[in-house]
């Protein structure tokens, strides 16, 4: 019963995957970096002890695993899984497997994929938080086919199931491919709490709520189509007290967001792409704002608060949410359609929208629609599949007036109305970038394309 599998670093996420491995019948062999801690981990893991083989150093570790090794790293990304990687080289062969399953940015996976490690290496997009990774994360797989087929039983017998029964663990194509699509994930589940924040704002400032009753509406929005983990926790989060003031929990939190980058990285890969994705590039805007807060302070001193009231229907601001929700989705998946021809992968659209269906932080019952839309046609735009037109159409002009309504009151809706915005210039088919070419033409003789097929491409200012 030797462990064919170990893991590397048991903070909050690494203790949690090893007993879920653990649970699924899998002997797994534990190391941690402080001396002492993979023995108390195993002592306080209950009945799964007997699965947990605890060791004290790097090359016990390695020992204590029957080869060929699978070794999972769960350590912060960035240099400490470089550090890791190289101290691993000498004890391990080439047909040795590590994993980095931490939030590495995968251009370092795509970089550590072409080193001459002296084993075989995966980069993993684990998504789920601790409760994820203790009773079922989403699980996006990087590298060769034959790598991940090594570790394919275990992420499947770990990995949250879709009500249809399917795991939720995949790879996603070679080298940084799992960490890219975990990347984007992590994009668009900062831009889906940033259009839910926004919307409690709008019944905080401008409706008037308390936080008990936007709850309940929270709470009815996630029995619709809406129906997600974040509404979910959105509606428990508002419901919560304060234990020391019995104060609504959200009133006692200072309203300044932290991130540690990869909603940042999606943002910065999208222009590298071309990509358009305004909805998560605001949500990231967003949390740099909020992180100023004397600015803001300052700014209120010096300007007045904005907010003001803004009379809305719970059910025309559920539409809202709807329309940008799909928004938001549709510019994520083109998004990594786009990466898929830059960086030699085929990146699976259905096959993404199916991982991401259960386990994973922006899980949804939309998903299950919009993998079958995507399934209907990757190449499509979401917007433009039936279903989520029929939705859209529907839904836009909730979302047309919540935004013009909440901004003319003096909300700041940046998520929302980015999403309006790109929902505008994508169905104008006349737009104004011809003045853009006349200009670039003007002042640097750029040249343009005609409508009338004239063939003349400058202007006569030259
Ligand atoms: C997940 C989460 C997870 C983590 C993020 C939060 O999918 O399980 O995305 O990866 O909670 O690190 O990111 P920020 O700290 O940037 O908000």
């Amino acid at each position: 019963n030797q462990p064919r599998i170990g893991l590397i670093g048991l903070g909050t996420m690494g203790a949690a995957l090893a007993l879920n491995i653990a649970e699924k019948g899998f002997p797994i062999a534990v190391w941690n970096r402080t001396s002492g801690v993979a023995q108390r981990f195993h002592d306080d893991a209950g009945d799964l002890a007997a699965r947990i083989v605890p060791t004290e150093t790097l090359a016990d570790l390695v020992a204590a695993i029957a080869p060929p090794r699978a070794i999972i790293l769960m350590v912060p990304a960035g240099v400490a899984v470089d550090a890791q990687l190289e101290s691993l080289s000498p004890l391990l062969g080439p047909e040795d497997l590590v994993i980095d399953a931490g939030n590495a940015d995968f251009h370092d996976t795509n970089r550590r994929d072409q080193a001459a490690l002296p084993f075989r290496f995966l980069g993993m997009g684990v998504s789920g938080g601790e409760d994820g990774a203790r009773h079922g994360p989403a699980i996006m797989g990087g590298g060769s086919q034959t790598d991940w087929d090594l570790v394919a039983p275990v992420m499947t017998a770990i990995s949250a199931k879709a009500d249809d029964g399917t795991p939720c663990a995949a790879r996603m194509g070679d080298a940084g491919a799992g960490h890219f699509v975990k990347m984007v994930h992590n994009g668009i589940e900062y831009a889906d709490m940033q259009m839910i924040a926004e919307v409690y704002g709008l019944m905080r400032d401008g409706m008037g709520l308390h936080a008990a009753a936007i709850s309940d509406i929270f709470a009815g929005w996630n029995d619709g189509v809406l129906s997600s983990y974040l509404i979910e926790i959105s509606a428990k989060v508002t419901a919560a007290r304060d234990r020391h003031t019995g104060a609504a929990m959200p009133d006692v939190i200072l309203d300044r967001a932290g991130q540690k980058g990869t909603g940042r990285w999606t943002a910065i890969e999208a222009q590298h792409l071309s990509a358009p994705i305004p909805v998560i590039e605001a949500a990231v805007m967003a949390r740099n704002v909020s992180a100023r807060l004397d600015e803001r302070q300052a700014g209120e001193a010096r300007f007045g608060a904005a907010p003001g009231p803004c009379p809305l229907d719970a059910e025309v601001l559920e539409q809202a949410l709807i329309a940008g929700k799909i928004l938001c989705y549709a510019q994520g998946f083109t998004m990594i359609d786009g990466a898929s021809g830059r960086f030699g992968w085929t990146l699976d659209l259905p096959g993404i929208a199916r991982v991401w269906r259960a386990g994973c932080i922006i899980r949804s019952a939309m998903l299950n629609d919009m993998a079958d839309a995507l399934a209907e046609d990757p190449a499509r735009n979401l917007i433009m599949a039936p279903f989520f037109a029929d939705l859209l159409a529907r839904a836009m002009p909730a979302l047309r007036q919540v935004v013009t309504q909440g901004i003319a009151a003096g909300h700041a809706l940046p998520a929302l109305a980015s999403g309006l915005m790109w929902f505008d210039m994508m169905r104008t088919a006349r737009g104004t970038a011809n003045m853009i070419q006349a200009q670039r033409d003007f002042f640097g003789a750029h040249g343009f394309e005609r409508l009338d097929g004239i063939d003349d491409r400058h202007g006569p200012w030259g």
